[in-house]
């Protein structure tokens, strides 16, 4: 019975011992997946600034939320507090504008690698890499115009939670996503809905690349929006209150109000349409 009792023993501790090992090795794992370098040299192409750059650059950033994660004045902040999933601050934008050339702000913005060849994550690469040569010229005349001013921020931290989801696929680096599939192209349904399209850019981000939603996040697939009647769309997208007079309190409702909110009449309408046509070929393709 004793003997039986040290064999158990020894499993046992055997077990524990195993188990440390692949913890460790999970972590590791998952450090390396956060640290390791990209050796991305792609030729980075960048319109000037000019005439009205700042005043475009200011819209672009309030468009894509870029207030809502490097602060008021880009002096950044913490603006995700999840452990054990994550722990983000957005980087002090002022800091990085005075240390880097342009591209390597681009490079950063739309290519999701930062100096050093630095993987970003959280970091909306993926979605920012639909903005065009101009606008991202715009946006980056438009963050030199901050005084430098702040500290330095630490990087994201991610929790346990976290690294088993990166081990597992579900989260992938900016630069990862757009090695798997280059930037997002949303389908064109003709020159009228033109603007629409654009529009839409916006919502990849968190709706996904072909708008059918993400589950991460969940944000639903925007064909639901085709059902919305035009009051109810612009309300949605306006105060973040969803048709039904439901009042949302999770990301889309922050996001209506600090960055949709800047969304024109005529921007909104050309957006419900192009949902509109999407849906309709949705339908038409799955019949
Ligand atoms: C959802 C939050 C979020 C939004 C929105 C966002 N960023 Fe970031 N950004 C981050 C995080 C987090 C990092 C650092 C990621 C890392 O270290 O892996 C980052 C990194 C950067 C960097 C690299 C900074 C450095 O230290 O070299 C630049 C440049 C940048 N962002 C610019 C922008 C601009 C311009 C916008 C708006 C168009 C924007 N970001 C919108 C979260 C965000
Ligand atoms: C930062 C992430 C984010 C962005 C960007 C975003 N959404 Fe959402 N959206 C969500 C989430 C998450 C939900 C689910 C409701 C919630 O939790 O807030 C949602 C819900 C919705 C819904 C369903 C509302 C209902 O009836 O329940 C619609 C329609 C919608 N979004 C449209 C859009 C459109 C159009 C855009 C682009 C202009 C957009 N969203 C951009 C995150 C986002």
């Amino acid at each position: 019975m004793k003997r039986v009792l040290k064999w158990a023993g020894f499993g046992l501790a055997g077990l524990v011992v195993f188990v440390l090992f692949a913890v460790a090795g999970a972590f590791a794992a998952s450090e390396l997946m956060i640290r390791w370098p990209a050796s991305d040299t792609a030729e980075l192409k960048l319109a000037s600034a000019a005439a009205g750059s700042v005043e475009r650059g200011r819209r672009i950033a309030k468009l894509n939320g870029c207030h809502d994660c490097h602060g008021e004045r880009l002096e950044g902040r913490l603006f995700h507090d999840e452990m054990p999933i994550l722990r983000a601050w957005g980087p002090n934008l002022t800091l990085a504008a005075a240390e880097q050339s342009d591209a390597e702000l681009d490079r950063s913005i739309r290519h999701g690698v930062a100096p050093g060849g630095r993987r970003l994550w959280v970091m909306p690469s993926f979605a920012l890499s639909q903005l065009s040569d101009q606008e991202a010229a715009d946006l980056i005349a438009y963050v030199r115009s901050f005084p430098v001013a702040g500290e330095p921020q630490p990087r994201i931290q991610v929790g346990h939670l976290g690294r088993l989801g990166l081990l597992l696929g579900k989260f992938r680096s900016e630069a990862a996503m757009l090695a798997k599939s280059g930037p997002p192209v949303l389908p064109d349904y003709g020159p009228q809905h033109a603007q629409g399209r654009q529009v839409a850019e916006l919502c990849v981000e968190c709706h996904g690349a072909d708008l059918k939603g993400m589950e991460l996040l969940k944000a639903p697939d925007l064909t639901m929006a085709a059902s919305y009647d035009p009051a109810d769309f612009a309300r949605l997208l306006h105060e973040g209150v969803a048709a039904g007079d439901r009042k949302l309190d999770g990301l889309m409702g922050a996001v209506a109000q600090s960055r949709f909110s800047a969304l024109s009449e005529t921007e909104i309408q050309a957006l419900h349409a192009y949902l509109k046509a999407r849906a309709e070929h949705e339908i038409a393709a799955a019949q």
